[in-house]
């Protein structure tokens, strides 16, 4: 089967990146989100990141026009009825992707493949909600998507051989590289991601060096782009906090369990970039 058109639930930081990929890609995109005020905010960061790469020469006014042209937001899930596969983006709150997944089985046609971008949920049981579970598979983009050159598939017990096909097309039809992976906690990258920025914390809850000479050590030491806690700054700590309370009830494994430090933190609202507070100052 051929994706035409492709549809996004959830347009903020991993939907709207999803968005743009797909649309420069060529693909028709729906997106969708809650309300208009998260749509239309979701929208105009897609539109700001292709202005910057116009700025910077990367890309044309004209193919900055034609990107946005192909996508449509929306904050009616039946908008989804033409699509040939759906990507949920939303919040990591297993009784929301049930209920959207259901809705999903409902309203789309009986070839379109459902597909969650879920950093640590278990997938088998999303795709229990739908009719459809041979179709139902894990998508896992890096933030930011339209830049990372991974995509995780996750195939499930049911996930159909004729679906992981049609997935690892997709994904190289928008550029990633295909990694295939169980539905296990944390998959391939978090699982080994994850605990290693919660020793992060660890280590500076503990003094044994300052935030700036953790990740000075990670990225002179091993050419990494950005240190742990920079990176769990970006990510977002109340992210990291659920991927590791939820992996660690999954589990039971230590090595999720979050420090105290990033639980207060969370707790303080200091989620790191998005609030303009984390392990740094952003404002
Ligand atoms: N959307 C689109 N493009 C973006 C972008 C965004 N949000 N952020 C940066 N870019 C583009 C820039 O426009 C630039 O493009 P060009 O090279 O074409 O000019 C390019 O990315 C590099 O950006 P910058 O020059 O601004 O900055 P940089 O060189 O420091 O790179 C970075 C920024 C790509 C984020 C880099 O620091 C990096 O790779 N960091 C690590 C990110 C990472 O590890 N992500 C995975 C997180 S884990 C995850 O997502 C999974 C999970 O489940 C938790």
């Amino acid at each position: 089967m051929e994706i035409k058109k492709a549809g996004v639930v959830g347009c903020g930081i991993m939907g709207s990146g999803i968005t743009q990929l797909c649309a420069q890609s060529g693909y028709q995109v729906v997106v969708s989100e809650m309300n208009d005020e998260l749509l239309n905010k979701g929208l105009a960061s897609i539109n700001s990141a292709l202005t910057k790469r116009v700025e910077k020469g990367k890309l044309s006014q004209q193919d900055k026009e034609a990107t946005l042209s192909r996508i449509k937001g929306t904050t009616n899930i039946k908008d989804f009825s033409d699509c040939d596969l759906v990507i949920e983006a939303v919040v990591e709150n297993m009784d929301l992707k049930k209920k959207i997944f259901a809705e999903l089985d409902k309203v789309c046609p009986k070839h379109t493949i459902l597909a969650t971008n879920t950093s640590c949920l278990s997938i088998i049981d999303v795709a229990i909600a739908t009719a459809r579970p041979d179709k139902v598979l894990g998508l896992h983009f890096f933030n930011p998507p339209p830049v990372m050159k991974l995509l995780e598939i996750i195939k499930t017990i049911a996930t159909s051989g004729e679906t992981l096909e049609i997935g690892k097309s997709f994904g190289e039809s928008v550029g990633k590289a295909i990694v295939v992976t169980k539905d296990t906690p944390g998959f391939i990258v978090n699982s080994l991601l994850v605990p290693y920025m919660l020793n992060a914390v660890h280590m500076l809850e503990a003094g044994i060096a300052t935030r700036e000479d953790i990740d000075t050590a990670i990225t002179l030491g091993l050419n990494h782009p950005m240190g742990p806690l920079t990176l769990l700054d970006y990510i977002g700590l109340d992210t990291n906090l659920f991927i590791a309370d939820a992996t660690y009830e999954q589990t039971k494994d230590p090595k999720w369990i979050a420090p105290n430090l990033l639980r207060r933190m969370v707790s303080a609202g200091w989620l790191g970039r998005k609030t303009g507070k984390g392990f740094y100052d952003y404002t």
